[in-house]
């Protein structure tokens, strides 16, 4: 299959299923980082004892370029990405680049892949991953002295199968995602610690994610943070160790501003919950998510409908918004696009 025919095929096939034959590579060994290659797609060589595959040494990020309405081709928010990276690589103890070593891996994939960028509605989804490769199986309380930086891509359409559609989540009230302070950090551990519980949600339930809120905190979902909003206010938990501090997050919020909506950030509980989906609208933020609606929470086996259970006009407005400076059709006035 060509790569034209795999774009094509990607749209259809489960959100990051196909990887582009491309990828970058960089690792760190005798305490300095190599410069970085840029290789055919294959699997890794790796020891049986790596760090990784015992103690779980491992984060990633999770970004996207888009290609402009004018052919050219931009990611969204690298810097913000990077830190991000750099604080989970700092939570688990792996060594990360100091200098722009990850930025100038991506820019390079990309442009060498820049016939794997779909157009609009497909994107490419760009996936930065750090892990221990220090083989150490003793190493339970140290460090992996090794790691392997590479970088993989994914031309994508939407990440919910089935398209556009009001998503129903159901609400757990009582466990955790992951643990309070580790909640930040983009570790793929924290997505292991949730999957039981949203695998059981989805058989159980026909769900599409789990809403977390401990102790009544309605805190994000398995794999995108949560907003409330109505035709006047944007309301959202203000950022803590707890959870993902979303880039989609911070810009919608940036853009309702914009818009003239009052962006409120404070503790959401359960009562205030119920109380907002009797008129409001609810919806998911997230890079692979976008700005997706939610029409549906499943409670203690009870399922209730937000507003009338489809997509609200607000969450249209702000995802045409963002989709908007996303393809070059409105103007970046926050300076998001990077070049490529
Ligand atoms: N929360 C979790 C657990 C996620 O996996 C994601 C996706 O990356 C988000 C929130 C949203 O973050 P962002 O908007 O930076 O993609
Ligand atoms: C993202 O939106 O980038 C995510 O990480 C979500 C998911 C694919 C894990």
């Amino acid at each position: 299959m060509n790569v034209k025919e795999q774009l094509t095929q990607a749209m259809t096939m489960p959100f990051g299923k196909v990887l582009a034959d491309t990828m970058a590579s960089a690792s760190f060994v005798d305490g300095v980082w190599s410069e970085h290659k840029i290789t055919p797609l294959a699997p890794l060589q790796l020891s049986p004892g790596a760090h990784v595959f015992h103690y779980a040494s491992s984060c990633f990020e999770g970004m996207k370029a888009h290609r402009g309405q004018d052919g050219r081709i931009r990611a969204f928010r690298m810097d913000r990405h990077m830190a991000r990276f750099r604080n989970s690589a700092e939570m688990l103890c792996l060594p990360f680049p100091a200098d722009d070593l990850c930025n100038r891996m991506i820019r390079e994939l990309v442009s060498v892949c820049d016939h794997w960028v779909p157009e609009h509605p497909g994107t490419l989804y760009i996936r930065p991953t750090l892990i221990g490769t220090e083989a150490s199986i003793g190493s339970a309380a140290s460090p992996s002295k090794e790691a392997l930086l590479y970088v993989v891509i994914s031309p994508v359409g939407d990440y919910f199968q089935g398209g556009q559609r009001p998503l129903k989540l159901m609400v757990e009230a009582k466990k955790w995602r992951t643990s309070p302070e580790f909640g930040q950090a983009k570790a793929g551990s924290n997505y292991a610690a949730a999957l039981k519980i949203i695998q059981d949600a989805k058989k159980k339930l026909g769900v599409d994610q789990v809403l977390f809120a401990p102790g009544g905190d309605v805190q994000e979902t398995g794999a995108a943070n949560f907003i409330m909003l109505n035709d006047r206010q944007l309301i959202t938990k203000p950022l803590d160790n707890s959870f993902l501090p979303g880039i989609t997050r911070d810009s919608i919020l940036k853009l309702a501003q914009d818009l003239g909506y009052e962006v409120v950030e404070r503790k959401i509980t359960l009562q205030d919950l119920w109380e907002w989906i009797k008129n409001g609208e609810a919806a998911l933020t997230g890079t692979a998510a976008v700005l997706a609606g939610v029409g549906t929470l499943v409670y203690e086996g009870k399922e209730i409908l937000i507003g009338d259970g489809g997509i609200g006009p607000n969450t249209q407005r702000l995802r045409t918004a963002l989709l908007d400076i996303q393809k070059g059709l409105a103007p970046d006035t926050h300076s998001w696009m990077n070049n490529i």
